[in-house]
């Protein structure tokens, strides 16, 4: 689910939740797609069984892509007075869901803002990033997109409340962490074990690591390995990297790296473990291509591509009430591209074989993906 999504669970008004089923003991077989169903409900990242997630009936929600419904929608957030007033709408509803759900947004985005995080900027920055046109457009309802301190600030809250919103059930943040990241990672470790050859995970990537939550779950996740988050963003990895030294408790520290995941410039063959977590729904399809490319090149032979974002085929996301995707897709431009790409056949052209996808939430997909021994 976009990280600016507002909640479902908004209230009456707007309410669009759809039940979830379980289906049991079973696999089944779609395209070249498998995806493994539940025998227990609860997953966390300490193995086990992973919860079956419902799917829909459609490829796509039919708010996304070519159709009428979406046009219209492209066409009143296109309406430049009330785009304004729907990208107001979207923050406060945003702010204060989080805050519903214990989520102290302005308390955490305040804490930031009067730290020492300024500081960081000098040693993250690579003054010679070329920044592609998509990058630099007003985004998630900041005019300055990604590149603000403001958006840097809020980043954490806003995937805490992303995490929410894909576990509606889950009684903390905690809890609700279990499901989202540890099936993921779950995922990813998986893939690595069945194909990788050695399942040697010494280095890992995280493009799009923004203030480097998911980055700290793949450095506990894997303690042994170098871990290295990549971001556009010099204030998002501003805001990691005081973070991680606010902690300063890891035994591998963390390296940040500010470059284009397209053209990272780190070496060929240095990675096993490349991610990309709630990244591809903020890019443009010719950037998602050039992504996976980038991160084919980076990947060792038996090295994992782990995609983790928002799935065409989740039954909630294709249940959504008209209100709430249209302040969806107002603050997040390139929905429709990314419900468009057929990810797992990008996947392929680069080269990666084994493309498995499975729902690991609600909302969410994880794809994964080899690069030949
Ligand atoms: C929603 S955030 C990722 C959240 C984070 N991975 C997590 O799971 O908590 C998406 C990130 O992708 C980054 N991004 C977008 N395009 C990128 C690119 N071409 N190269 C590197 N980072 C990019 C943005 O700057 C942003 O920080």
């Amino acid at each position: 689910m976009a990280l600016w999504a507002p909640a479902q669970n908004l209230s009456v008004v707007f309410s669009a939740n759809g039940s979830e089923a379980r289906m049991r003991g079973m696999w089944r077989r779609r395209d070249s797609v498998v995806v493994r169903t539940a025998s227990s409900e609860v997953s966390s990242s300490g193995g086990g069984e992973m919860a079956a997630y419902e799917e829909g009936q459609l490829e796509r929600p039919n708010w996304a892509g070519e159709t009428p419904l979406s046009r219209l929608v492209g066409a009143i957030i296109s309406f430049k007075p009330l785009y304004s007033v729907l990208k107001l709408g979207a923050r406060q509803v945003l702010i204060s869901t989080a805050e519903k759900t214990n989520i102290p947004w302005r308390e955490m985005t305040n804490e930031i803002l009067e730290s020492d995080v300024y500081k960081e900027m000098e040693s993250i920055e690579n003054p010679s990033v070329v920044y592609p046109d998509y990058y630099s457009n007003p985004f998630h309802a900041y005019d300055e997109g990604n590149l603000s301190w403001l958006a840097a600030a809020e980043a954490e809250a806003a995937t805490m409340s992303m995490v929410r919103r894909a576990t509606p059930d889950a009684s903390s943040l905690e809890e609700a962490n279990k499901i989202v990241r540890g099936n993921w990672l779950q995922a990813i470790e998986r893939h690595h074990l069945q194909y990788s050859g050695n399942s040697t995970v010494r280095d890992i990537l995280d493009v799009g690591c923004s203030v480097g939550v998911s980055t700290r779950f793949l450095a506990d996740k894997f303690p042994s390995a170098k871990v290295t988050g990549l971001d556009l963003s010099p204030y998002f990895l501003a805001v990691a990297q005081f973070k991680e030294k606010e902690r300063a408790s890891r035994k591998n520290l963390i390296n940040w790296v500010h470059a284009n995941g397209e053209d990272s410039g780190l070496p060929s063959k240095s990675f096993d473990i490349v991610s990309m977590a709630y990244v591809l729904h903020e890019c443009p399809a010719r950037a998602i291509v050039g992504l996976v490319r980038e991160a084919f090149r980076l990947l060792r032979p038996g090295g994992t591509i782990a995609l983790t974002d928002n799935s065409p085929k989740s039954k909630v996301l294709q249940e959504l009430s008209p209100v709430l995707f249209t302040l969806m897709k107002s603050t997040e431009p390139f929905l429709d591209e990314y419900y468009l790409t057929d990810l797992e056949g990008r996947m392929r052209e680069a080269g990666f074989v084994n493309v498995t996808t499975v729902l690991t939430d609600k909302r969410h997909r994880t794809v994964t993906g080899t690069v030949p021994l």
